[in-house]
This record gives structure tokens, C-alpha cells and sequence, in this order.
């Protein structure tokens, strides 16, 4: 390994001004604080600066300079991690690079259905600008409206459509990404065909900053739906759910476009913290499901399929309420209480997160069981169960109880209550970590889910990309010492 040159803080500050411009790099603490804390508020940071680029080779050079000098760089998008990914560590000798000001979209091709965009275009405006060329990116989280592509591609993001649509990974053609040492990589070619060697982009998409920071993309883009049904439906338990959703793919087939999972509990917290919204159904339920479909045809035909489903689940017993939406505004109301349930949740000073993914015909036990073991570990926390079911995803969150500081109740159970469900998923051959990363909240518990190998082979990719150890240090690898 070649010696770092040394390099002063004052040294180092104008240098990045050099390259940024004065406005776009930060240092005073204050300045700094938004993007040294997470969107949780549990990871509070420390960084030398900030820094802003606005092109990709502005990035090139910020990293060819933190190299030569070894100095530690944290890529962000929105800094909407619940993992604690994009914020630096509390020793304060990383540079924080955000990439927001690269926002923008720089070509539709709606002959070939693709868009090409900047890594910090929000997923909002990413959305929109394809639906303004009549077309659909698909990606649906509720974060959009501060989430950047560049972060979207960095977690390999899933959120509500992932059932239809699939993640990131299956969304994207091409990306360009800025090595460690600021050579830059690009598959910016909007190919749906290319056997030429190893498919490089998926190295970066899902790694979380770790081997290069993504600064542009080539999007799929899709056919805009022209009918939308929408219904939220109390159903038995999780297994009547699963049931629900199969007869729901026998008699829809690809319009399911959405299957979402929610407790009680979680819809409680939901209304109590805004207690302006209506309640979906008259009575309270242990469980309820909100169903979308969405199709190319007219909208009578996909009501009248949306029904055809109710009844047969109700029929089926598996069913006990539904209200179906009766207009825009109503699905818009039913979708924005199932979207409300992270920032409730976060609201209360943060649950136990985990993000669990489990084959679906395992779902139903997985909830039961993980549902036990934390009901006697923390017998009074909140059950925030939800998530993406048509694709197997359950965000199982237990929540502080009331009368407990968040504080208390998370220092107490995060660490045993998340090895006790991440455990039990990885028992059912379930992943720990479906759609939100690893970052440095899951760190640690890779070692109980992936074998030696698998390990090694991560060091070792890290170790060809990313020599120096100087992207995102500290993130998604545990330590090797840790794994011996
Ligand atoms: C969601 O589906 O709402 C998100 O993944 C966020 C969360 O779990 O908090
Ligand atoms: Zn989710």
C-alpha cells in the first residue's frame, strides 16, 4: 500500500473549495448537522466537511483527492437510511459527499422506454418526469419525495410495487459510478441485451457506497396504467392473508400491483398521530390488507375483477370487512395512512427495526412465531407489523410502549429482540435485510447470515475496488477480525 501524503484540514478544505466551489462545501458544525445525522435521529456524526458537487467529474476529482491523502468518504442521496447507512461515524475524518445537486434528468427515449438521470434527482421528480413523456417509473416508496435515485440504486430500494414491477436491480440498464481512486465506470447505454463479461453495474447497485459512488442511471421505464382499483380489506390473520393474495393472483394475474400487510397496531399508531385522518373501516382489526391493481384496460373491468376478489375472500372466510375506494381521493387516503406508518413509527422515538423477507408460504408462521419470542421478551411493545406481503417482505418493528423512553426501551431490546426475528428469518431462509440495506445498523448481524465464504468474497470485492477501505468505511462488512 502506497503512503498517504499528508494533508492539513485547511489544505484539505481548499481543495475541495477548488473543486466544488466555495458555497458547495461545508465545514462549520452547524451547516453540517443535517447531513451528520440520520433521518432517525440515532446516528449523530461527525465530518472534517461537506461537499456538493454538481458533475460527475467533481466527484472524480473530490475522490482522486481524499485518496491521495486517505481521507474517508460518505456518499448520501437523501439521507433517508433507517439503517444508518449515509451518515458518517462520530470519529470526524470523513468527508460527507451529497449528491443533490446533480438533479437532473437528462434524457427520455420513450422508443426505447428509458430515462437517464443524475444520481441526486429525487425519486418524486424521477416519477414525474416519466409521467410526464406518458410513461411510468415504477418504484414506489414513501420516502419519495426526499429519496434520491442515487440512494434508490445504492439500497437495490424496493418499496410497494416490487410484487409487479420488481426493485431496483430489475429497473435498471446502465449505471456510471465513480471509483474510490475517481476513475469513473459507465454502462450508460440503455441496453436490455448485453452478455459482453461480468454485468459490473450489479456489483454497485445494493452496495451501499461501499466500492464507488453512482452518479447517473439508465432507467426502465413502463406503460402508464389507464385504471387503478384499490381496497382495503380486514382479513383473519396473516395466513388468511397470504390465501387472499393468491386467490387474488389466480383471478387478477399481473394487474396485483400492490399487497401490503398492516397490524392493528400499526394502523393505530398511525391515527392517533393523526387524528385528523379517517379510519379505513368501522371497526378495528388485528389485521387488514391494502390491495392495489392497476391495468392497461378500463376501469369497469378492474373494478369488477377487485370485487369478483372480495367476494370469493369473503366467501373463503378469509375476508371479515372492505371498503373499496370509490374514488382518487379515497385510495390516495388509504395509500397515505399505509405511508405513514415509517415516519409515525419514527415519530416516537424509533422501533426495533427489521426488514425481513421470508418465501411467502413461510410468511404467516415467520409472523406468528417472531410475534411470540418478542411478546415475551418485551411483552409490552407496540407489534408494528407491515410491509410489502406480495413480495414476502415484513417489516417487523416492534415499538416502545407508551409509558417507556424511547431511549430505555431501545437500549434495552434492539440488539436482543432484532438477532431473535433476524435469526428466525435466516432459520426459514429469509434474508435479514430485504429492501433497506445493511448500513451500519445490520452490520454486525451479517456475520449470523451469510457463511465464510461469502464473507470473504465480499472482502475481497471491497479489497480489488476499494484498496484503501475509504468508501463508506465501516458500513455493510463486518469486520474480518469479527467473522474469525
Ligand atoms: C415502508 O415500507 O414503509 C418502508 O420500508 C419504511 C419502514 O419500514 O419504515
Ligand atoms: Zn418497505
Amino acid at each position: 500500500m502506497t503512503e498517504a501524503s499528508p494533508i492539513s484540514p485547511t489544505q484539505l478544505l481548499e481543495g475541495l473549495r477548488a473543486i466544488v466551489g466555495e458555497k458547495a462545501c461545508l465545514d462549520a458544525s452547524a451547516d453540517m448537522q443535517p447531513f451528520t445525522t440520520d433521518y432517525r435521529k440515532l446516528y449523530h456524526g461527525k465530518a472534517l466537511a461537506v461537499v456538493l458537487p454538481a458533475t460527475t467529474q467533481q466527484v472524480s476529482d473530490v475522490l482522486a483527492l481524499c485518496s491521495r491523502h486517505q481521507i474517508p468518504v460518505v456518499p448520501q442521496g437523501g439521507n433517508t437510511s433507517l439503517m444508518g447507512g449515509a451518515v458518517p461515524d462520530d470519529v470526524g475524518d470523513a468527508v460527507v459527499l451529497n449528491l443533490r445537486r446533480m438533479n437532473q434528468v437528462q434524457e427520455i427515449d420513450s422508443v426505447n422506454d428509458t430515462m437517464t438521470l443524475q444520481a441526486g434527482v429525487t425519486l418524486q421528480a424521477a416519477r414525474a418526469a416519466a409521467e410526464d413523456a406518458g410513461r411510468l417509473f415504477p418504484l414506489r416508496i414513501g420516502s419519495e419525495g426526499s429519496c434520491q435515485i442515487g440512494g434508490n440504486l445504492s439500497t437495490n430500494a424496493g418499496g410497494t410495487a416490487v410484487l409487479r414491477y420488481g426493485n431496483m436491480r430489475d429497473l435498471t440498464l446502465g449505471i456510471e459510478a465513480v471509483l474510490p481512486d475517481g476513475r469513473i465506470y459507465s454502462s450508460l447505454r440503455g441496453l436490455r441485451k448485453d452478455n459482453t463479461g461480468y454485468d459490473l453495474k450489479q456489483l454497485f447497485i445494493g452496495s451501499e457506497g461501499t466500492l464507488g459512488i453512482i452518479t447517473a442511471a439508465v432507467l426502465k421505464l413502463m406503460p402508464l396504467p389507464s385504471a387503478t382499483a384499490v381496497a382495503w380489506v380486514a382479513v383473519k390473520d396473516p395466513h388468511a392473508a397470504v390465501q387472499l393474495l393468491t386467490e387474488a393472483k389466480r383471478i387478477a394475474g399481473q394487474a396485483v400491483t400492490a399487497f401490503e400487510l398492516i397490524s392493528g397496531p400499526a394502523l393505530t399508531l398511525v391515527l392517533e398521530s393523526m387524528p385528523q385522518w379517517s379510519a379505513p373501516l368501522p371497526d378495528a382489526h388485528d389485521w387488514m390488507v391494502l390491495i392495489e391493481l392497476s391495468s392497461g384496460g378500463d376501469a369497469q373491468t378492474l373494478d369488477a375483477t377487485l370485487m369478483r376478489i372480495l367476494e370469493e375472500g369473503m366467501a373463503a372466510d378469509l375476508i371479515t370487512d372492505a371498503s373499496i375506494a370509490a374514488s382518487l381521493a379515497d385510495a390516495q387516503a388509504f395509500w397515505q395512512l399505509r405511508e405513514e406508518i415509517s415516519d409515525a413509527q419514527t415519530r416516537e422515538g424509533g422501533s426495533i427495526k427489521c426488514d425481513i423477507s421470508i418465501p411467502l408460504s413461510k410468511v404467516a408462521d415467520f409472523i406468528q412465531q417472531a410475534s411470540a419470542q418478542v411478546m415475551e421478551m418485551a411483552p409490552d411493545a407496540r407489534m408494528v407489523i407491515y410491509g410489502h406481503m406480495g413480495d414476502g417482505n415484513v417489516h417487523f418493528n416492534p415499538l416502545r410502549p407508551k409509558s417507556a423512553p424511547a431511549a430505555q426501551f431501545l437500549s434495552e431490546h434492539y440488539a436482543p429482540v432484532s438477532r431473535a426475528v433476524d435469526g428466525l428469518a435466516h432459520q426459514k431462509n429469509g434474508s435479514i435485510s430485504a429492501e433497506h440495506g445493511i448500513g451500519v445498523a445490520k452490520r454486525d448481524d451479517l456475520l449470523l447470515c451469510k457463511t465464510p465464504v461469502e464473507l470473504e468474497l465480499m472482502w475481497q470485492i471491497k479489497q480489488a475496488l476499494d484498496p484503501k477501505n475509504l468508501l463508506n468505511p465501516n458500513k455493510v462488512l463486518p469486520a474480518p477480525s469479527a467473522a474469525s
